[in-house]
């Protein structure tokens, strides 16, 4: 099936087999290999990116069904070449050790914070309860959000 997806703002157009997964379409078509394939069971969370505006698991999205719609990647975080204030986060509080969870848990951490810019451990907590860390520990991921949270860069604090 031809499929035309627009990707952090740009438009890619590709003939597709209608089986394959959206983490497959971003990774292999696109290049796009910031997303991550952890598992392919629903269960991991690395593979978060953003289907119109809503964080899913690209693993458990057909690329056919991101047709005509909008997809936003960890790729997409960093503006004009200044991080998004969650990835400086993550850099401050040394919310990562392996990485491989990241792309996930700041997808949703950004998506947190443009709906509740002052969430508490609690409700950072129970946002990232899909995804899985096996280093951290969660503490300073959770650390890096509230971070995130008192340090939103200029765009953020007059959108
Ligand atoms: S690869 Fe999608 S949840 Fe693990
Ligand atoms: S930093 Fe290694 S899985 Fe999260």
């Amino acid at each position: 099936m031809k499929i035309t997806v627009t990707v952090n703002g740009e438009q890619y157009t590709r003939e597709v087999e209608p089986r394959l997964l959206l983490i497959h379409f971003l990774r292999d078509e696109l290049g796009l290999t910031g997303t991550h394939w952890g598992c392919d069971t629903s269960n991991c969370g690395a593979c978060v990116a953003w289907l119109d505006g809503v964080p899913v698991k690209s693993c458990t999205v057909l690329a056919v069904m991101a047709a005509d719609k909008e997809v936003r990647t960890v790729e997409g975080l960093e503006r004009g070449g200044e991080l998004d204030a969650v990835q400086k986060g993550f850099a401050e509080c040394h919310g990562l050790q392996c990485g491989f969870c990241t792309p996930g848990m700041l997808m949703t951490s950004r998506w947190l914070l443009d709906h509740h810019p002052d969430p508490s451990e609690t409700e950072i907590r129970e946002a990232i309860s899909g995804q899985i860390c096996r280093c951290t520990g969660y503490e300073n991921i959770v650390r890096a959000v509230r971070w995130a949270a008192e340090h939103p860069s200029d765009e953020e604090v007059t959108a």
